[in-house]
């Protein structure tokens, strides 16, 4: 059976690493280990320039029809002054929201030919795979009121709230103890049940959903500002840590500091289930579109690489293929290839396509 791809490529970098990723996807189709029909639509800045809206209705049909999305990179200074509406974030604002991706997945892997670069002692961080579960369509970022009114004492109010309801935590709990199972088997929730009346609820849920249907995964609980300390004292000690918008928005950039390299970062986007069953999907560079290098040929492209692999794993369950991609980016790694933003002494500096290249032979090879 032929599975459908939706690729959006966006603005800046994105179209440059993303090219890597299609090259990758015609070589695995002509070898038999795949069979992807593959689109592409625009969104963001390019969507904007081509018809005024951060992303077409029909590519947003097309999103929802896909078997799963690539999403490369949105914005840049040319549409600094666009309408609020259809500013480049928007697009991906809307496909987060009509897919129903409520769980972002931010995997922080440390390779050991990089361990240098990380803001930690290396020995801290060689070899770190943890994998953040955050959920991402609920919490303060969006809970009502939300609001700043004027004080009649001429001062103002701001307000903002934290709902979560039981069916949402539920269903991140799931996706956690789901991926820890294909992992080290462990999950660590983070909340501030101290202080929080979502966090007490947030504790209770995550429990009852252990003892239900995942006692064989072992589960901890952690208050989320210690879960910070211990991510930066110790963070090898941790596999899969399930946490809220707000905690896992903040705890997802400080673990990518520790792997020290943006540009090798991917992230997955899941949904609720369409009309067969399957997960909606949302794939993309945690990386935004680097207006700095875009253009030169120059950006890193293995974080779109890795979010490739991401999907081929969580969409697909081709976890051979995925395994097969990672084995290769580690294979070019060892062989000293470098891009700008990870070049270090005595290495080879690459391009962008010199490195999608490299990647694929490297997979031909093993
Ligand atoms: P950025 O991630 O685009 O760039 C930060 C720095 O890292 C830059 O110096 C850039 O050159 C470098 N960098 C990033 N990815 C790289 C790669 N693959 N290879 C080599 N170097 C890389 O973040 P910044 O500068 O804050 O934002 C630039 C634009 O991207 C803004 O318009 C922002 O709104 C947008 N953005 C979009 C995101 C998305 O589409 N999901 C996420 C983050 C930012
Ligand atoms: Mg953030």
């Amino acid at each position: 059976t032929t599975h459908k791809l939706l690729l959006l490529p966006g603005d800046g970098i994105g179209p440059e690493v993303m090219g890597e990723v299609r090259r990758a996807i015609d070589w695995m189709n002509a070898q038999g280990l795949t069979s992807f029909e593959v689109e592409e639509g625009l969104v963001g800045g390019a969507a904007y320039d081509a018809h005024g809206q951060s992303i077409s209705e029909d590519d947003m049909a097309r999103a929802m029809a896909a078997d799963a999305v690539l999403f490369g990179a949105v914005g840049g200074p040319k549409w600094d002054d666009v309408p609020y509406d259809v500013r480049p974030e928007a697009g991906l604002l809307r496909l987060r929201k009509d897919m129903e991706l409520f769980a972002n997945l931010r995997p922080a892997i440390c390779f050991g030919a990089l361990a240098e670069a990380s803001s930690l002692k290396k020995e801290l961080v060689d070899g770190l795979d943890i994998l953040i579960v955050r959920e991402l369509t609920g919490g303060v970022y969006f809970g009502e009121p939300k609001e700043i009114t004027d004080l009649p004492n001429g001062q103002k109010r701001a307000v903002d709230t934290q709902v979560y309801e039981t069916y949402e935590i539920e269903r991140i709990a799931a996706v956690a103890f789901d991926l820890a199972r294909t992992r080290d088997n462990r999950v660590c929730s983070m909340e501030k049940r101290n202080v929080m009346k979502s966090g007490v609820l947030w504790n209770e849920v995550v429990t009852e959903v252990h003892k239900r249907d995942y006692q064989d995964v072992e589960l901890s609980h952690m208050l989320a500002d210690a879960g910070g300390m211990q991510l930066v004292r110790a963070p090898k000690q941790f596999d899969v840590i399930v946490t809220d918008n707000l905690f896992g928005d903040m705890l997802s950039d400080v673990a990518a500091m520790l792997t020290g390299s943006l540009g090798m970062l991917p992230s997955a986007s899941l949904g609720a289930p369409d009309g067969n069953g399957k997960r909606r999907s949302l794939y993309e560079p945690v990386h935004g579109s680097a207006p700095d290098i875009a253009g030169q040929g120059i950006a890193n492209p293995i974080a779109m690489l890795s979010s490739l692999a991401m999907c081929l794993r969580y969409s697909f369950t081709m976890g051979d293929v995925a395994d097969r991609l990672e084995r290769a980016i580690t294979t070019v790694l060892d062989q000293g290839l470098r891009t700008g933003d990870i070049m270090q002494d005595g290495m080879t500096k690459v391009s962008t396509e010199q490195m999608g290249d490299a990647v694929v032979k490297a997979m031909g090879e093993g």
